[in-house]
Formats: structure tokens, sequence, C-alpha cells
């Protein structure tokens, strides 16, 4: 399923209030001080040959598996807005962002819980923030988050609980839990009245954008990419990177396109309604974090006017792009990706497949297309079950092929 978005504007950027290159920046220098982040830029890989494949000039893959041990984009997210968190709360006490980040406040820090749904990554994030500014976590996970992912969690130091519904359930758990214990919800979606903290976050992924710039040298008035796409759960990571480059580049801004799984279609029903709104599917889905069944208000003020495209694929089509990113046979660099961070990528296989689908969202062979990874293999054995290799020896071809390069 396609959809052009009637509402999608190209003119100067006016959603400062919500989120900006300003606080994105600040956000930034911030996460340069947690010590679980790796110092460096992650990196964007030019994949020629699968350029060549779909007939597009160039293609780029931003790699966020390898933004930290953690295996996602999440880690730029939650411990931001536990950061700006902390210090509203203890506002008078003038905490540094980085002693926070190495724990100097754990003493007065102790009694602080936080709690959040989550169908992985952002659970993870939040922990692994916890543990580093020594405060509780509390994760509710839903049915269908898996127990490798349950895990991982549970190893960053956060309290599980679990229920039976689905992810927007787990939201609505975590916000009851939260308002009868006095514990404070670090959620990336918002909801009515809740707001604050997932801008925060989505804040947060505005260093992704920051360095894709940097790593382009691109200048406001001639952006590297023509196209990119985005993969879409509540919507917060559209929003957060799309609102950079469109604050960067004005008018010049790229063709945005974000992707969803069929059965969790919240973004592309929010484009047909004019507002925010529910999936229309099951939800379920084998990219776990894009299976959202509601598109997150404050990410959709900002994508509204900044998406052009919107468009829905299958489980099966994430799985053959995890395979392909995975062993390219080719000289393109391999690459670990996971469910959901394949399905940039998948997208861009979907519409190049069909003629009337590339044309009708602009792309051609002078295409400059732009993908993020945004998850490496963060639930090992599935991985490994549906690619048929271990990350491990796709990471081992990788530093090959990219030292050849
Ligand atoms: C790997 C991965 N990619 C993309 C997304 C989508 O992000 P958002 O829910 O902010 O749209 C998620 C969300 O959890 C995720 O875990």
């Amino acid at each position: 399923m396609l959809i052009n978005n009637p509402r999608a504007q190209r003119s100067e950027y006016a959603l400062r209030d919500i989120l900006s290159i300003a606080q994105a920046d600040e956000s930034r220098a911030w996460l340069s001080t947690w010590p679980r982040l790796n110092p460096a830029p992650t990196p964007l890989y030019s994949l020629a040959h699968a350029a060549a494949h779909f007939g597009i000039a160039s293609l780029h893959v931003k790699d966020e598996s390898q933004r930290s041990a953690l295996g996602s984009f999440k880690a730029l997210g939650a411990p931001v807005a536990l950061l700006r968190l902390v210090t509203r709360l203890w506002h008078t006490h003038r905490l540094d962002p980085r002693a926070l980040f190495e724990g100097q406040h754990a003493s007065l820090l102790a009694h602080l819980t936080v709690i959040s749904a989550t169908d992985g990554n952002h659970g993870k994030a939040l922990a692994a923030a916890a543990r580093s500014l020594g405060c509780q976590c509390v994760i509710v996970l839903h049915a269908q988050v898996s127990a490798e992912r349950e895990w991982a969690i549970a190893s960053e130091g956060a309290r599980i609980m679990r229920i039976d519904g689905n992810y927007d359930a787990s939201v609505a758990e975590a916000a009851r839990l939260a308002h009868v214990n006095g514990w404070h919800v670090v959620s990336d979606t918002s909801y009515d009245g809740y707001t604050e903290i997932p801008r925060d976050v989505m804040q947060g992924y505005g260093t992704i954008p920051a360095e894709i710039i940097e790593q382009t040298a691109s200048a406001r008035d001639t952006p590297a990419f023509t196209h990119v796409l985005l993969q879409g759960g509540v919507g917060g990571l559209a929003a957060g990177v799309a609102s950079y480059f469109c604050e960067w580049h004005g008018a010049r801004r790229p063709h945005f396109i974000v992707v969803e799984p069929h059965q969790a279609d919240c973004l592309y029903q929010s484009a047909l309604a004019g507002h925010a709104a529910h999936a229309t599917g099951s939800v379920d889905s084998i990219m776990a974090g894009l299976a959202c069944g509601a598109a997150s208000p404050l990410a959709w003020r900002v994508l509204e006017p900044c998406i052009d495209t919107f468009m829905t694929i299958s489980d099966d089509e994430a799985i053959a792009a995890m395979r392909v990113l995975s062993d390219p046979s080719t000289n393109d660099v391999p690459i670990v990706a996971g469910e959901s961070g394949a399905a940039g990528f998948a997208g861009l296989a979907a519409l190049m497949r069909e003629r009337s689908l590339a044309a009708l969202a602009g792309l051609n062979s002078q295409s400059r297309v732009l993908v993020i990874n945004t998850e490496g293999a963060t639930a090992p054995a599935l991985y490994e079950e549906l690619t048929g290799q271990h990350p491990e020896d796709v990471l081992a071809r990788q530093r090959t092929i990219s030292h050849l390069a």
C-alpha cells in the first residue's frame, strides 16, 4: 500500500517549538558524555551494487546497529529524556549531564523510579540509562515481546512486568502503574496530556541526521540525498530525523518515505485521516519495533507536513531485506540488520520492483537514496533463524570488506 501525503509541505520549517536543531545538538553534546555509546559516529555505507541493481544513482545505509552494544538507535532517545527529566525534577541542583551519566548523583536518585512500555529497544535503552544514573527502572512488556528481548532488558537491571495485551495496552498499563506508585513514565510515544518526555526522546534521535550532514558535508542548499526512507513505529524516529533535515534544508529537503508493516499501519492511516490514527490490522508483526497500533500525536504533528509518502510492507519483505543485507553476494559491505532495522531497505526494494510505485514516489535513475538500519541482531536467535547466519560471521565479513574498501 502506498499513499502520497496531500498535506506535505516544502516551505521553511515552522515546528521549532516541538523539535529543533538547537535542542537536538544540545542532546547530542550530552549523549557524547554517556559511556555506554560508542564515541565515533555510526558508519554511513555506500551500497553501489544494490544501487545499480535498483536502478538508482546511489544508496547509502546509516548503520545504527553500531551505535552501542545496546544494538539500536533507541540508545539515543531514552537517556536524553531521562537526563532532562532528572534536571527538571532537581532543577535547583544544577546537575551536570556528564556527572549524572557517570553515576555521581546515584545517592540522590536512588528513590526515583522510571517506567515505560516497550517492544524491546526503548526499554533496553531506558534500563541502561537508569542503571548509569543510579535510579530504578520498571519495564512493562506486552504478550508478543520475545523471551530473548525480555532477557536483554532484564540484564540491564530493569524490573519486568508482563501483561496479556498488545503494545498499546502496555502503554496504558505503564501510565496506570506510574500514577498508582508515584513513578515517572519515560515513554517514546505521546498521548493526551503527555508530550514533554516523548519530545525529549525524539530530540535525541537528531544525532543521526546531524552526523549524516557532517559525513556528507551537506550544505543547506545541496542535500546529499533526494530520498530518505524511514521506518515507522509510533513515528518518533521519522519525526526526529525528518525534522532535522527539514530545518536544515528548508524547501530543498529530501523526499521522505515512511515504511510500516501492513498489519501496523497507524501512520499510513494517519495520512489518510489527516490526524494521528490507529492501525487497521492485527498490529502483530515480526518487525517488533514497528508493531505499534497508535501513532504518537506529537510525532504526527511533525510528520504531517514533513513526510511525502507513506507505504507498508509485509513481514516476508522485511526478512528478504535482512538476508540481502547480511549476504549481498557482491562487493557491497554486509550489514547486520534486525527485523525492524531492515524495513527501510525493504521498502525501497518493494518500490523499485514496481515501476509505477517508484514513479509515484519520484524514484528514478537520478535518485540518491538514504536508508537507516535502526537495529542490529537485537534478538540474535531470531536473526539466525531468519537469515541462516550468525551475526558475528556477518560482522567478520563486514570488517574484511570495509577494510578493503
Ligand atoms: C529498531 C527500531 N526501528 C524503528 C523503530 C520505530 O521507531 P518509532 O516507534 O519511534 O517510530 C523502533 C521502535 O521501537 C525500533 O525499535
